[in-house]
């Protein structure tokens, strides 16, 4: 088969894409053009690659779950080059976004609704295992290269890859990766009751995009959370009610006056292991990344090393009998937890990585012109790919108001 619109298969052209190669250092790589490895695998041609919080956990803090040179990246799209034998239903041409989970579809994990736990590609050659293998996670999620590259391979690609309509921009598509199922799971794991209340920790892509659609599914207190000016500035501005962390030293009070002093129906974390706020979480983050690579790896999986501020926050902020729903990112597995107060306010729990395709068929509709989640102006940043080392040091650093940055290669 040709390749659409590029030289033919077998023809070894060199591509550009961002790779790992230490703690916040990132680099534009020149790769060999990935090729069909297996009959279910697609090559797509990447168009809009956007840069995500959790790339920023990879960039900082999980470092001894990555190999020099990995290329990072899930939230791709673009254009589909070749399939293979057992992909039906792509053709050479077709305009995809690719979600951030590999999932079959088939398994009994995917008829669940499940597909981060997906059986066919969960990882089970690590210790302990973990779910779905991702694009661009590193050891942990499989080591599939990912997707900030000019181009893709898509394993399990006779499921995965979203069809899009021609015409849109890629903005209006893309955030199906990632950022609106993502959202999209945590209000509903939230469980808000009809007309009831949120309060969302965490106003970046995730945050805010999850306080969007818990106003568009009929929420009636939205509360977010944050300190950077211009992320409050944003959701302000889409009619959340806002508290800046940094102007109240307490925030419980303020969000219990805004729903009846019971405090919010629900809470989502959309902040994950690197909140700010906790100091000693700092201290011991950063040591592990002074020991050798195994040393860390242990460290980071069995010592209780990461920031849980936010997660705190969201326990004492939730109503008695309330949901609190884990989007952000955790990753240690000794940390310590607040039992007496989780009990005794029985508080129900939800969490995990987003199911992509459980959720796109719901959302498509949406990204139509009348844009009710306002996904077109979504994105702060458009930058050429070769701009990506200096993209995620910006945002890292939330510097130059850079919520969401959308690379092109
Ligand atoms: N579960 C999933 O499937 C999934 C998918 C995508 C992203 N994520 C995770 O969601 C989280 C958010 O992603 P993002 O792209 O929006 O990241 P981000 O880093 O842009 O946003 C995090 C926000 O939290 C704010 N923050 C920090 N400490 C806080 C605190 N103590 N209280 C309130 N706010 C605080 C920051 O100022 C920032 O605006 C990350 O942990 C990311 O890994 C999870
Ligand atoms: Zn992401
Ligand atoms: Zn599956």
């Amino acid at each position: 088969m040709t390749r659409f619109g590029a030289g033919a298969v077998g023809q070894r052209v060199v591509v550009k894409a961002l790779t790992w190669h230490g703690t916040r250092d990132v680099r534009v790589t020149d790769l060999p053009d990935p090729a069909i490895e297996a009959p279910t695998d697609a090559i797509v041609q990447i168009t809009s690659t956007a840069i995500c919080g959790s790339d920023l956990h990879l960039y900082e803090v999980m470092g001894p779950f990555l190999d020099e040179g990995f290329v990072l990246g899930h939230e791709p799209m673009g254009i589909v080059q070749e399939v293979g034998s057992e992909v039906t239903g792509l053709q050479p041409g077709d305009r995809v976004v690719v979600p951030f989970n590999i999932s079959c579809g088939s398994c009994w994990m995917c008829g669940q609704g499940l597909q981060s736990q997906c059986e066919t590609t969960q990882v089970r050659d690590q210790d302990p295992g973990y779910g779905a293998s991702l694009f661009g996670f590193g050891r942990q999620y499989g080591n599939v290269p990912g997707g900030q590259a000019e181009y893709l391979r898509v394993p399990q690609a006779q499921y995965g890859p979203i069809k899009v309509p021609e015409g849109p921009p890629d903005d209006r598509f893309l955030f199906l990766s990632d950022v609106l199922p993502t959202a999209w799971q945590a209000v509903q794991y939230a469980d808000i009751p009809p007309g009831g209340s949120v309060a969302v920790l965490g106003l970046g892509p995730i945050g805010d995009m999850a306080t969007r659609i818990a106003q568009h599914l009929g929420a009636g207190t939205v509360i977010g959370i944050d300190l950077v000016p211009e992320r409050l500035e944003r959701a302000r501005d889409h009619g959340v009610d806002v508290i800046d962390l940094t102007r109240t030293d307490d925030v419980v009070a303020m969000a219990q006056e805004a729903t009846g002093g019971r405090g919010p129906d629900a809470v989502i974390d959309a902040v994950g292991m690197e909140a700010h706020g906790s100091p000693s979480g700092k201290v011991a983050q950063k040591l592990a990344g002074l020991l050798p690579d195994a040393l860390q790896e242990k460290l980071m999986e069995h010592a209780g090393v990461d920031r849980l501020g936010a997660l705190h926050l969201a326990i004492d902020l939730v109503r008695r009998g309330g949901t609190i729903n884990l989007t952000g990112v955790y990753g240690g597995m000794a940390d310590p937890m607040p039992m007496m107060t989780m009990f005794d306010k029985q508080v129900r729990l939800t969490m995990g990585q987003a199911n992509v395709r459980r959720w796109t068929d719901d959302i498509l509709p949406l990204l139509d012109d009348a844009d009710p989640l306002g996904v077109d102006g979504f994105a702060t940043h458009h930058l050429p790919l070769a701009e990506g080392p200096d993209a995620y040091a910006t945002f890292q650093d939330k510097g130059d108001g850079m919520i969401k940055t959308v690379l092109r290669p």
